[in-house]
């Protein structure tokens, strides 16, 4: 036994990977937007670094941080120097890769489409931009040879963009179904736990599991991009064309809550996508009352799932923390660690 095998504690070590003689890769990351995902993922590069060095012989350097309030409070140290509130001034660092977490379109399409136009690899949160322009995006990623990345934009932290564009992509998938919305996934755990909606509602705001305007998560539109990305890697749709049938939520769900609870069931707020044997595509969020000993009714508050039937493996269910920031940006450091590889 060599003594690498044994740590001072006198415990074998199980293939555990050995610590790196040479200096770690320093990869250099611009960071677009320091909100609740890109302050949570300054605290995660901090947090993981010896791990990182360790493991992956990669060290991540933020070299600028992008914008509006550099006078912000963010529940993070960031040196001064970093910050900046010019596009023209971040578009010009120097950065091996560059993390979009501002959201919508405008700025964060700028910010992206220049990054991959200059070679630069990306890695984005933002499920508005890719739902509308992946496909673009991903030509536009190829042409330069970098690499772009969206996990955290389908499910937080469940790593389901990794799996449909993995080994499952395009081998016979059938069905996708799951809850993608955990907003409103909080929200119905809330009511069927005999709080009334508005009041659920006000706690979500309150604990940072609803925006002050939900509007996106309430009316099905947050779902419905997301379930629009997992049918294009799935099948290769256009996700800005793909029709998918949106019934919101009702106003107040409270009426279809207690009639699910008759029933012996659960009110959840589901969307999913099935391709017909003519090779066509039909997606859809909706409301829908399951049984109580279903699978996705056990998923409770922000959590996420996913169910994937395909030929090859049959269902695969997936499931984990789909919203918050500490979530959302593990997945993203995950991004960041597959775009440097
Ligand atoms: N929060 C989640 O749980 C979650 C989960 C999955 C995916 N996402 C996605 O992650 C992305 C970021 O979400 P978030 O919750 O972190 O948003 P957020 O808290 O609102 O943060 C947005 C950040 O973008 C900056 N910003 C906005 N407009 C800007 C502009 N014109 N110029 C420069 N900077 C600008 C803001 O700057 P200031 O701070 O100076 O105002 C802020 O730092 C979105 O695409 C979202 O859909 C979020």
């Amino acid at each position: 036994m060599t003594a690498s095998a044994i740590d001072r504690s006198g415990a074998r070590d199980h293939g555990a990977p050995r610590a790196r003689a040479r200096a770690p890769r320093v990869v250099r990351v611009a960071l677009a937007g320091c909100g609740t995902v890109g302050a949570s993922l300054v605290t995660l590069i901090r947090r993981q670094r010896a791990l990182f060095e360790a493991r992956h012989g990669v060290t991540f350097e933020l070299v600028r941080i992008l914008v509006r309030d550099p006078a912000k409070e963010r529940g993070v140290v960031l040196p001064r120097h970093l910050l900046t509130t010019s596009m023209d001034d971040f578009l010009r660092t120097d950065a091996d890769v560059v993390v979009e977490a501002i959201g919508g379109f405008d700025p964060a399409e700028r910010v992206v489409r220049e990054a991959l136009a200059a070679g630069r690899h990306v890695v984005t949160a933002n499920k508005a931009l890719i739902a509308a322009h992946g496909p673009a995006l991903q030509r536009l990623a190829d042409d330069q040879g970098a690499s772009l990345q969206f996990e955290a934009a389908v499910g937080g932290g469940v790593p389901v963009v990794r799996t449909l564009r993995g080994e499952l992509g395009g081998h016979g998938v059938r069905t996708i179904t799951g809850i993608l919305n955990g907003t409103t996934n909080f929200l119905l755990t809330a009511v069927a736990e005999g709080t009334r909606f508005a009041d659920a509602l006000r706690d979500a705001q309150a604990r940072g599991f609803a925006e002050a305007d939900p509007s996106r998560d309430l009316n099905g539109l947050d779902a419905a991009d997301k379930i629009r990305i997992l049918a294009w890697l799935a099948w290769g749709v256009d996700p800005s064309t793909l029709d998918v049938r949106v019934e919101p939520l009702p106003a107040d769900p409270d009426p279809l809550a207690a009639l699910a609870k008759a029933r012996d069931g659960v009110l959840k707020y589901l969307a999913g996508a099935v391709r017909g044997d003519d090779g066509t595509v039909r997606a859809w969020v909706r409301p829908v009352i399951i049984p109580r000993d279903h699978a996705l009714a056990a998923v409770r508050d922000e959590e996420n799932a996913v169910h994937i039937d395909s030929e090859s493996l049959g269902l695969l269910r997936l499931q984990g923390r789909g919203a918050g920031g500490s979530a959302t940006a593990s997945a993203v450091l995950g991004d960041l660690l597959g775009a440097v590889r």
